[in-house]
């Protein structure tokens, strides 16, 4: 995980080439980490959707289209940013939670599979389309993730349908005459313990029975697939883990009577690791025992280390084998919380230093925003040593010019 001097070199030029605070996304890896599943998990029918909630970027987008991804969205405004780039509608679910009847009118208008994870959503669908298509989301059962804020199932979770709603469900389907065609579970984000996953696996294909479910296609497994965030962390055995899963999904074909598709739904596996936030250090001080390094960047650009406790490894890229000191990194931003990294060690930094934040791939910038009235940054897409930027960062002016553009007053 650590930099070697060429990137660090290469990383320093982009710093200089577009600016700072600037986000640098490796494409090979991306691409690599996605066709990794199809080795890890060696089932003929497999089907990994990138979820795009993780990083809806352009170029990785189109990067992923061209090595024939399919997709799990969360908005029409994710399908309909999708299906503009090209994707087939076929290759798209719809995953949406607590959706108004405006928004299910309009994506079912586009044509995507919904992927419904509640019990009067389904029955206002069914009414209104019977004999369509559906996936239904169920509730594993199972707690599981880095953070509470990530675990999206179990007892406290707002997600899908419990698996104690089975003959509500059937009964609603075979009123409607809906199909459904798919079963859906997604247990967290960043899981640790691949016990947790199968343990979910295992109570979704507890009820994907013939007799529940006669016309099921596929079943999808969610994402959550852990990165190694911090550099002495394990790693986790994804092949034993696909080696696993597909015995246990053959089995439940045999027993099935067919055999089905099987979905995953990765995010921060495929995204996160190829990502980084370039930032440059402009004020160091000193609060009596503290030294703080402030950046032109902050928590609008990346919020994980607020929002999540979550650690993101950094590398003082213009000073790396300097005598390590103990730093506070902020950022700009008029908030006391606006704080990369507290009391880590790093090389000696000046100010002028290029500070690298790793692992900015996933969940950054797709949830960076333009508080304090600061713009996002700009984002480059490196592949095959070839650099290009994809979204380029707002000048003021255009930053409160759209603004500006919003107000219907007067
Ligand atoms: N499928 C569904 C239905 C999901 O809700 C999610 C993530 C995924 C797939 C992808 O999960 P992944 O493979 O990326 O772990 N912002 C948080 C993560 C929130 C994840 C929400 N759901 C973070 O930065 O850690």
């Amino acid at each position: 995980m650590e930099i070697n001097t060429q990137e660090r070199m290469t990383m320093l030029k982009y710093a200089v080439k577009y600016g700072t605070p600037l986000y640098v996304y490796d494409g090979d890896l991306i691409v690599r980490r996605y066709k990794e599943f199809y080795n890890y998990i060696n089932w003929p029918k497999l089907k990994i959707l990138y979820a795009m909630k993780a990083n809806y970027n352009i170029g990785i987008l189109n990067l992923l289209k061209a090595n024939n991804a399919y997709l799990d969205t969360v908005s029409p405004g994710e399908v309909q940013l999708a299906l503009k780039l090209g994707y087939n509608r076929e290759d798209i679910l719809y995953t949406a939670n607590n959706i108004t009847d405006e928004e299910m009118f309009e994506v079912k208008k586009l044509g995507v599979l919904f992927n419904i994870g509640s019990i009067t959503r389904l029955e206002k669908f069914a009414k209104i389309y019977p004999g369509s298509e559906v996936c239904l989301r169920f509730n594993p059962d199972v707690m599981a993730g880095e953070n509470k804020h990530v675990m999206t199932a179990g007892d406290v979770s707002k997600f899908g349908i419990l698996m104690s709603e089975v003959e509500e469900v059937k009964e609603i389907i075979n009123k409607y005459n809906v199909k459904v065609v798919g079963l859906h579970e997604h247990t967290g984000s960043g899981i640790g313990e691949t016990e947790k996953v199968f343990e979910s696996m295992n109570n979704l294909l507890s009820i994907a029975k013939k007799e529940n479910f006669p016309d099921l296609k596929f079943i999808d497994f969610g994402g959550g697939f852990k990165v190694q965030y911090r550099p002495e962390s394990s790693k986790i055995d994804y092949e034993t883990f696909g080696k696993k899963a597909a015995r246990m999904f053959s089995e439940f074909c045999n027993e099935y009577g067919k055999e089905l598709y099987m979905y995953f739904e990765p995010g921060k596996y495929i995204v996160a690791e190829a990502g980084t936030l370039l930032m440059e250090v402009n004020t160091l001080k000193r609060n009596k025992e503290r030294v703080i390094a402030g950046t032109n960047s902050g928590f609008n650009h990346l919020i994980r280390p607020l929002l999540y406790n979550a650690y993101h490894h950094i590398e003082n890229l213009s000073n790396p084998d300097g005598e390590k000191k103990v730093y506070d990194v902020a950022g700009n931003l008029c908030e006391t919380g606006d704080v990369f990294a507290e009391q880590r060690e790093l090389p000696e930094i000046k100010e002028g230093d290029i500070l690298a934040v790793k692992n900015g791939g996933a969940y950054c910038y797709s949830m960076g925003s333009i508080y304090n009235l600061r713009s996002m940054p700009s984002e480059i897409l490196v592949e095959k040593g070839v650099d290009k930027l994809v979204t380029k960062r707002m000048s003021n002016d255009e930053l409160t010019d759209s603004i500006l553009k919003l107000y219907v007053g007067d």
